[in-house]
């Protein structure tokens, strides 16, 4: 007989087709539907290559059956491509690795060759299915190890105290902490491994505190963009806004408004501080910060109203109710008369006169007077002489 080169996805010609006689192998070795196929084969010898090796060669490249494995399998016989191709796609497994980008490590211990004790050998003989399942450190992660009831485990077709599910997520909350491996739609959606969001939570706009591209199940609760007070609002300069918490740069948000013009020092006054307006937390835990729903908090006494976007009761403007998301609205006769309608003065008094009894506030042209950086306009006192 002549073997010419086969063809790996097809079985060659035979002259001989139907018959056995002179085969040393029966019909259906190279038919992976049948159980004759050569790899069941294989198993049923306990994956003796050597076996195989009698007649096909020391390195299974010919031998006096002139049939190289190699033929079909170019990384030969024993690479693990030749038994995984790229990766098992059964239940759960395509989720997993595709979409979830894990490793095989991170749920079976890897062997290092094929024959490596445990992977497919055991003792000597084929290892019977199924497959053992070692979580790796991921699975057997906890942000609290409190919150861990026992290690990660794979039991009756169902992982348990997994921390990729929630089981071991602190105050997580999910619905659906202990999965089944055979389950088509095992996550249940967003709230099947944590609350969405979890019981802990104030406040449900997930991206203004956790950024919308911060790796998912990877250990690590990432909160903020920075590690600073900028990380969720501001910018390196200050943790006012702009940006305001859905990413506003414009004042015309009302997150972003007035904020630059009330922080910077500007011809009127210096800068007025957070506090003035919020109380400002310590640190991100702190009481008064993230513990209520949105929108934040404006110092009651200011009489902030939302819906005309003034503070009713704000000192620093008179009478006047600029709006928070306006320009150019406040000018020296906004927020008092030049002069004010009171006895002190006289109508139609000049701004340069003003200096004459308030040479604490303004200069001679009428202009707020700046000592190192500091007024005396504007900082709750009236200034006379
Ligand atoms: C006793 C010698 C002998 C042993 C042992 C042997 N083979 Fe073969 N094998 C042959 C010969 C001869 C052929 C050529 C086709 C034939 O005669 O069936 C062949 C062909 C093949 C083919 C190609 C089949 C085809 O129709 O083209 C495969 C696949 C194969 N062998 C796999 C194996 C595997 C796997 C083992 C080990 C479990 C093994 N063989 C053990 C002799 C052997
Ligand atoms: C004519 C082509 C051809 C030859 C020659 C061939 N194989 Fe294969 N082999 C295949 C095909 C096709 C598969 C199935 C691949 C698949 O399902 O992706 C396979 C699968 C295997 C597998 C994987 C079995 C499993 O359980 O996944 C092993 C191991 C293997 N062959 C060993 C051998 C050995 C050893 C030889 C030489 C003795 C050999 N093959 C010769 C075509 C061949
Ligand atoms: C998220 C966890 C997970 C990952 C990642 C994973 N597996 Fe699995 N694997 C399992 C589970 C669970 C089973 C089923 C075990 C059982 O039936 O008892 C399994 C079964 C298997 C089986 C037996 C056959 C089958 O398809 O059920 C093989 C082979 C296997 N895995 C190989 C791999 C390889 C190779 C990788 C990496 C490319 C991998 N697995 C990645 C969890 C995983
Ligand atoms: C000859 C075929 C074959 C080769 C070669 C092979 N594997 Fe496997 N592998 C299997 C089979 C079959 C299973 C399922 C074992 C079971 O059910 O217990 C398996 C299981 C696995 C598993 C699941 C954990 C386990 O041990 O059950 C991993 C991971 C794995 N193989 C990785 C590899 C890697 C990496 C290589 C290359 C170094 C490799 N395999 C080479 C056939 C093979
Ligand atoms: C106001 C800010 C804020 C918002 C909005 C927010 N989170 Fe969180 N999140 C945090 C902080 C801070 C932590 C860590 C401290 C803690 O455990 O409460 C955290 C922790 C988590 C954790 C880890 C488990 C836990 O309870 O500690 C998950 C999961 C989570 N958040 C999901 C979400 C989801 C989903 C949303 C949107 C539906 C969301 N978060 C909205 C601030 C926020
Ligand atoms: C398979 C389980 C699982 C599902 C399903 C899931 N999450 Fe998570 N999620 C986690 C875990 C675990 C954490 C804890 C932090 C980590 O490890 O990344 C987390 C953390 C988060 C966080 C906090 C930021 C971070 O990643 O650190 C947000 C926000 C979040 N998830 C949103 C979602 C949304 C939105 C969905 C639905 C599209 C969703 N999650 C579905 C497991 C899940
Ligand atoms: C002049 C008063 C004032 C000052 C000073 C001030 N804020 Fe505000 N802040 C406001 C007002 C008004 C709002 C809008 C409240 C609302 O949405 O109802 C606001 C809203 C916010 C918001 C929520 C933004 C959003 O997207 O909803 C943050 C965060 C904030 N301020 C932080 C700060 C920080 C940090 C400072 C100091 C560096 C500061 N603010 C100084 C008045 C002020
Ligand atoms: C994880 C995101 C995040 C980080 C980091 C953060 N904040 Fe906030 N901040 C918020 C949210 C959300 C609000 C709106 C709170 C509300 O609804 O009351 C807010 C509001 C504020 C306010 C307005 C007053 C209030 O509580 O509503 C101030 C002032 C403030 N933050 C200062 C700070 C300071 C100072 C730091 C650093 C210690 C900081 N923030 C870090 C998310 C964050
Ligand atoms: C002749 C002295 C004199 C001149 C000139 C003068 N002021 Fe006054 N101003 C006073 C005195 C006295 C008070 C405190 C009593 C009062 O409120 O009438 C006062 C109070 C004020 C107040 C606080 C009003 C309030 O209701 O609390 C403002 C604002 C003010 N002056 C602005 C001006 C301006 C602007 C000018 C220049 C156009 C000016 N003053 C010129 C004497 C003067
Ligand atoms: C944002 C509102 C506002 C604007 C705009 C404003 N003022 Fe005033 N001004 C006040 C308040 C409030 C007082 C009351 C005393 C205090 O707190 O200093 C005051 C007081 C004064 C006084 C009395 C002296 C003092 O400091 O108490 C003078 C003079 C004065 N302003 C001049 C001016 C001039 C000139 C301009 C324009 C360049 C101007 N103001 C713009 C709010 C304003």
């Amino acid at each position: 007989m002549v073997f010419g080169v086969v063809g790996c996805a097809e079985e060659r010609s035979r002259p001989d087709a139907g018959s056995t006689e002179l085969r040393v192998h029966p019909l259906g070795i190279l038919d992976p539907a049948s159980e004759l196929f050569h790899g069941k084969e294989l198993e049923r010898h306990d994956w003796s290559f050597k076996l195989c090796a009698k007649c096909h060669g020391d390195n299974l490249d010919g031998g006096k059956a002139k049939v190289s494995c190699l033929t079909c399998h170019r990384q030969g016989p024993t690479a693990c491509t030749t038994c995984h191709r790229d990766g098992p796609t059964t239940n759960a497994h395509l989720v997993h690795r595709v979409s979830g980008k894990l490793e095989c490590r991170e749920c079976h211990a890897v062997p290092a060759t094929w024959d490596a004790e445990g992977h497919i050998l055991r003792d000597g003989h084929a290892d019977p299915a199924p497959a053992e399942v070692t979580f790796g450190a991921l699975a057997n992660g906890a942000l609290v190890p409190a919150d861990r009831a026992g290690p990660a485990e794979f039991a009756d077709g169902r992982c348990t105290n997994v921390y990729c599910h929630g089981a071991a997520l602190h105050a997580g909350g999910g619905t659906m902490t202990a999965p089944r491996w055979d389950d088509a739609t095992p996550a249940g959606s967003c709230t099947g491994c944590h609350g969405a969001p979890p019981p802990s939570h104030a406040q449900s706009a997930c991206a203004s505190c956790h950024p919308a591209n911060a790796p998912h199940v990877d250990g690590v609760v990432q909160i903020g963009a920075t590690s600073g007070c900028d990380g969720c609002h501001g910018s390196a300069a200050s943790p006012a806004p702009p940006r305001d918490l859905t990413g506003h740069e414009f004042t015309t948000a009302i997150g972003v408004g007035a904020h630059q013009a009330h922080l910077n020092a500007s011809g009127l006054r210096g800068p007025i501080p957070c506090a003035t307006c919020h109380l400002v937390p310590a640190s991100l835990t702190s009481p008064g910060h993230l513990d209520s729903a949105l929108p934040a908090e404006v110092e009651p006494s200011l009489g902030w109203n939302r819906t005309t976007q003034t503070c009713t009761t704000a000192y620093c403007h008179g009478t006047a109710r600029p709006v928070w998301t306006s320009s150019g609205q406040v000018t020296c006769g906004s927020c008092h008369g030049v002069p004010p309608a009171t006895a002190s003065h006289t109508a139609g008094m000049p701004i340069t006169e003003c200096v004459t009894c308030h040479p604490r506030s303004v200069t001679p042209q009428g202009s707020i007077l700046f000592v190192n950086g500091t007024t005396a306009h504007l900082d709750g006192d009236v200034d006379v002489f």
